[in-house]
């Protein structure tokens, strides 16, 4: 695709000023308060940057830490005075900085949110991701995909697939990308393999399910009311487990952190719907109220991957059922390019779909991140139309 002209070629004289959702850390707090358009300039691309007219941009949990400074203020996140955030883009190559050679002036493209420095030994022959300098983009940087345009570096490109509209393009690319890694890289996922998966109806459990459903692994989804359950059913899932029957899958004060009885009920539900198996992996992002439980359950010798921690990040957990049962828990984080490259041909042959269910306007941006924070009954993925 490189080298193509197509639709509306954006001018390489890129504008001054631009309109951009900033978070301040004078206003952290709910989306609402803390996101506000303003007027900031356009940014220039450095050597080996480029400048993307964005088209669409995904939404993602990463942007509600940010509105509530937590677990950092945006202003110790980079050196950038205002925080424009944004992980997922999709959009038009709109100028290249110095040392760009593949991609070109009207390539159409979507990201991955890795950045790393590209000269150090991790970035060359072992894992960017370990990268001294890694940095999660539209997160732990600012320039991000809330405004007309986004700087990214020239490594975090891939094509975008002719096959969707520019806001499913946007909407699955560090949620996908993440979960890929998270199950076929990280736990090298087989055919059978019971997956056990917090949070299955949201972002990185919609595409848990459809990685599952794939390699023909079987999804037990873990869901918290019955629209839930009905829209991972539509993914391809069959067995599930509401939350609401265990109100606490932690350990209570007085059992010296050994499970309790809604632990021990919620692992005989898991087995009653598996004909007696324990999950051969467990997919973490909850965190501290989930934990205690994803090693209890996990099968002697199974896996517990984990990639965020919504409820807290202190997490606590038997450990005579980790070393006893020689379970394993692997941190994920993110993806490398090459990860996401081949979590992108699943999307471009349609054997993943992006799960899009709703479209905002640029100027609801922070309407559509009130909805992520504060809905009920959200699934999948949420996307707003920047042009
Ligand atoms: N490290 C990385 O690379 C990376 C990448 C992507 C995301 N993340 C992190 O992973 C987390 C999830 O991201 P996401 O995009 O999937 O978010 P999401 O779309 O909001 O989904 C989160 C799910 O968590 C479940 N949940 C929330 N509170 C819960 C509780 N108390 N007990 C059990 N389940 C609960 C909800 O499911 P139910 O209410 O239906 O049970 C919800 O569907 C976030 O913290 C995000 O920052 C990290």
């Amino acid at each position: 695709m490189s080298g193509m002209v197509k639709e509306d070629l954006p001018s390489t004289n890129l504008p001054s000023t631009m309109q951009a959702w900033v978070v301040r850390e004078e206003r952290h707090g709910d989306p609402l308060d803390a996101m506000k358009l303003e007027t900031v300039p356009v940014p220039r691309p450095g050597v080996g940057e480029v400048i993307i007219k964005v088209k669409a941009a995904g939404i993602n949990y990463n942007h509600l830490w940010a509105c509530w400074g937590r677990p950092l203020p945006v202003s110790s996140l980079h050196d950038d005075p205002v925080h424009i955030g944004g992980s997922d883009v999709s959009g038009i190559v709109a100028a290249v900085g110095e040392g760009v050679d593949l991609w070109q002036v009207g390539d159409e493209v979507i990201t991955h949110p890795n950045q790393s420095c590209g000269q150090c030994a991790a970035c060359n022959g072992y894992e960017p991701l370990s990268c001294r300098q890694q940095k999660a983009w539209g997160f732990e940087t600012s320039g991000g995909s809330f405004a007309e345009y986004a700087k990214v570096q020239a490594q975090q490109l891939i094509h975008k697939p002719d096959n969707l509209n520019w806001a499913e393009a946007s909407c699955y690319g560090l949620k996908l990308f993440t979960a890929y890694r998270m199950l076929m890289v990280n736990c090298d996922i087989q055919p059978n393999d019971r997956v056990l998966i917090w949070g299955a109806s949201g972002g990185l459990g919609s595409y848990a399910i459809q990685l599952c459903k794939m390699i023909s692994a079987i999804p037990i989804c873990v869901i918290s009311s019955p629209a839930k359950e009905q829209y991972c059913r539509s993914l391809g899932a069959e067995l599930f487990i509401d939350r609401n029957e265990y109100p606490r899958l932690y350990p209570n004060e007085q059992d010296s952190g050994a499970p309790n009885k809604d632990m021990r009920r919620f692992r005989r539900k898991v087995r009653e719907l598996t004909g007696g198996y324990d999950p051969d992996i467990v997919f973490e992002h909850v965190g501290a109220v989930t934990f205690p439980t994803s090693v209890f359950v996990a099968r002697r010798q199974g896996k517990i991957v984990i990639c965020g921690a919504t409820t807290g990040y202190q997490l606590s957990f038997d450990a005579r059922y980790l070393w006893m049962h020689q379970k394993q828990i692997i941190g994920s984080h993110g993806c490398n390019l090459h990860n996401a490259q081949r979590a992108n041909f699943l999307v471009e042959s349609g054997a993943i779909k992006p799960t899009l269910t709703q479209v905002y306007d640029f100027n609801d941006a922070a309407l559509a991140h009130d909805h992520l924070a504060h809905s009920t009954d959200f699934t999948g993925s949420l996307a707003i139309t920047v042009d």
